[in-house]
């Protein structure tokens, strides 16, 4: 059997996140070049290697079409009647089946599963604790929403079995977000949880009754989260800039200025949620002279560079 340190990790849509308990405090496990999260995005090289977390969200600015993101939405979901309607609006690469029947991303040639694009994030994850810890961390707990059916469930395990992983548990997030909040086993209490995420909106309610956590309810929109403000900002600036001038339609932006604009997005919403002004190097979307070491602190926690 399997020993050694146990990693929780966190699988979200935008970003991941693995702690390891030392002395009694969770410690989140930094990646080499010090980012406390890795972005849940996986493109493919020339060589049709798999790059992932920080350089491929860099790479979806520029090739949206080329990069899966989002792919928590859609793992574990069969490609029925009207999936491709209802999901292909959220992304900008194209949703197909794979030979299972299940939803998958079709990048050029190549039909990738989405387990796949999990366990490649998962084992990124792994990659980071090893060195980290600076032995291997092979087994561990994985978070997912509460509403994940079995499909699901069993998708997200067999990604940690891909990446090497020793999955103990597969942990429902409001209860690792309970946990976390401090709420103690033991007791007899019902608990109310209000996640919104960077693709889910949740709340959940539990109920722990001594050492056990049950779901009672969950509900929300597994497709309104961080990702959706994202774009609804990136419309607006489009809106704006292309907009109509003196009368006649301006051209279109150029694909890296277009980029640019999509990545001050994303670094000016934490901004805008904290009520400030963001600075016009993170806004919108100047590529050079980023002001993270000012940025609020949940900024910095997603792109610290
Ligand atoms: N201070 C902030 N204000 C507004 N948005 C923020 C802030 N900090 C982070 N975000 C956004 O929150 C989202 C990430 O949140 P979080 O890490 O909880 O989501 P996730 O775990 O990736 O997604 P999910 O829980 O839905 O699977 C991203 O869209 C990010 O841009
Ligand atoms: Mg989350």
């Amino acid at each position: 059997m399997a020993s050694g340190p146990v990693i929780g990790i966190d699988l979200g849509t935008t970003y991941s996140c693995a702690a390891i308990v030392q002395d009694g405090r969770p410690q989140v496990i930094r990646s080499k070049l010090g980012y406390t999260t890795v972005p849940s995005v996986v493109t493919f090289n020339k060589q049709g290697d798999a790059v992932v977390g920080v350089p491929a969200e860099r790479r979806m600015v520029l090739e949206p079409k080329e990069t899966i993101y989002g792919s928590k939405r859609l793992i574990g979901r069969t490609f029925l009647a009207g999936v491709k309607k209802r999901f292909q609006p959220h992304f900008q690469y194209e949703l197909v089946s794979d030979d299972d029947g299940f939803v998958a991303a079709q990048i050029g040639e190549h039909t990738v599963q989405l387990v796949d694009v999990a366990s490649m994030i998962l084992d990124e994850i792994r990659k980071n604790a090893h060195t980290a810890l600076g032995k291997p961390a092979t087994r561990a707990v994985v978070t997912v929403p509460a509403y994940f059916n079995d499909n699901q469930r069993a998708f997200v395990r067999e990604a940690g079995q891909r990446a090497g992983l020793d999955v103990l548990r597969i942990l429902n997030e409001p209860t690792a977000a309970a946990l976390a909040y401090g709420i103690d086993r033991g007791e007899n209490k019902r608990l109310l949880v209000f996640d919104l995420g960077g693709g889910t909106f949740d709340v959940s309610i539990l109920e722990l009754d001594g050492n056990v956590f049950t779901v009672r309810g969950v509900d929300g929109d597994s497709f309104l989260g961080g990702i959706d403000f994202d774009r609804r900002l990136m419309d607006l600036l489009l809106e704006r800039i292309t907009g109509r001038s003196g009368g006649r339609p301006r051209p279109p932006l150029p694909r890296p200025a277009r980029g640019r604009r999509r990545r001050g997005c994303r670094g000016g919403c934490p901004w805008l949620s904290a009520g400030r002004r963001p600075p016009p190097a993170t806004w919108p979307g100047r590529s050079r002279g980023s002001s993270a070491a000012s940025a609020p602190r949940r900024a910095r926690r997603c792109s610290p560079a």
